[in-house]
């Protein structure tokens, strides 16, 4: 099993670099390397995240690895090819698609993340589960991020590949993402154990926003202090830097990145209509139940009196249903 796994190492260290080669050196991969270059995308960044490029045909990959001696049934395990469907050999899994190698924490490419040139389902292709790589325990970038964690206890949540690399350029070298699925306890666990605070910077559509509501309650059960990047409207972290500049997203997205509470009630307060004297009581009673599940006391009295300010509530009033909300908490 460990001559296996050391077989699918080496399988996907050959085949990044030969996707790496294929972008930068073939007619082919000259459209990719465009789509690359109009996205924003330098050439040290395609160095430093070693992007590649899967050619349109069946079996580049198939040739190249078979022909120095890899078994095709393991490659297939290791979810670089596929069987026909006639059962008559392998094919690429990945064909006409800018690849992303996706590392372990030593920085051993163990999965990839393959995305269309333009439109095109599915957008991203990632590696089947495989005896290298598991998903759920998987974080993007995590080996390139774990100095900067580690230095400032610091990490940034994201939610895709394009994110994290227009953050690198940024500057933001924190980054992690998962792959494309939810946030789990094992990712938190690995989290945790290099970062005291989290900022999480997911899109700013609907699903991201619902997405880290989900995230933040994870993080915030695992002990990490949880601050929230407030993203505009429709806009991902990708589209912010293209559109405002990457000193604008350090200041603004990640500088001022509010409190797992305040984003939490900024997201109650859309759900309800505060025009009416029902929708701003139904709020002020979710807002009270968020502000119940602080433990300090101190953090408590601000929302508080922010609340009782706003909305011209006597503050003992609010503090007195904080004390039963939280009375029902414990
Ligand atoms: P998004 O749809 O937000 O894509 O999905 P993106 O990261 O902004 O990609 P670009 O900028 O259009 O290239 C967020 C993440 O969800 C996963 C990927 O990890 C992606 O980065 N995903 C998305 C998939 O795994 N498969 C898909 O088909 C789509
Ligand atoms: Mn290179
Ligand atoms: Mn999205
Ligand atoms: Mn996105
Ligand atoms: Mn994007």
């Amino acid at each position: 099993a460990d001559m296996e796994r050391g077989k699918m190492l080496e399988a996907h260290e050959l085949a990044a670099k030969l996707y790496h080669y294929l972008l930068l050196n073939t007619t082919h991969g000259a459209e990719a390397l465009q789509y690359l270059r109009n996205r924003g995308i330098s050439d040290k960044l395609i160095n430093q995240f070693s992007i590649g490029y899967a050619p349109p045909q069946w079996d580049t990959l198939a040739r190249f690895l078979t022909a120095r001696k890899f078994d095709p049934q393991l490659l297939e395990r290791a979810g670089l090819l596929s069987a026909k469907n006639d059962g008559s050999g392998h094919v690429d899994r990945f064909r006409g698609r800018l690849m992303f190698p996706i590392w372990d924490r030593d920085g051993k490419v163990t999965a990839f993340a393959g995305r269309v040139i333009g439109e095109g389902q599915p957008k991203y292709l990632n590696s089947p589960e495989t005896a290298l790589f598991t998903k759920s325990r998987t974080l993007y970038n995590l080996h390139q991020a774990k100095a900067s964690i580690r230095k400032s206890k610091q990490v940034v949540l994201f939610e895709g590949y394009m994110d994290i690399i227009k953050a690198w350029y940024a500057g933001v070298h924190n980054g992690v993402a998962t792959m494309g699925t939810a946030l789990t306890e094992e990712h938190c666990a690995v989290l945790k154990r290099s970062a005291e605070e989290i900022i999480v910077c997911y899109d700013g559509d609907d699903a991201g926003q619902a997405a880290a509501l989900k995230s933040i309650a994870m993080l915030e059960k695992a002990g990490l202090k949880v601050m929230v990047s407030m993203l505009p409207k429709g806009k991902d972290p990708d589209e912010y830097i293209e559109e405002y500049g990457p000193e604008a997203f350090v200041r603004e997205a990640i500088g001022q990145a509010v409190s797992a509470t305040k984003f939490k009630l900024i997201y109650s307060r859309k759900n309800h209509i505060l025009l009416t004297e029902e929708g701003r009581k139904n709020y002020l009673l979710e807002a009270v139940g968020i502000v119940a599940e602080l433990d300090s006391s101190i953090e408590r009295e601000v929302y508080l009196k922010e609340l009782s300010r706003e909305f011209e509530i006597d503050l003992h009033a609010l503090k007195q249903d904080s004390f039963h909300k939280r009375e029902e908490l414990q």
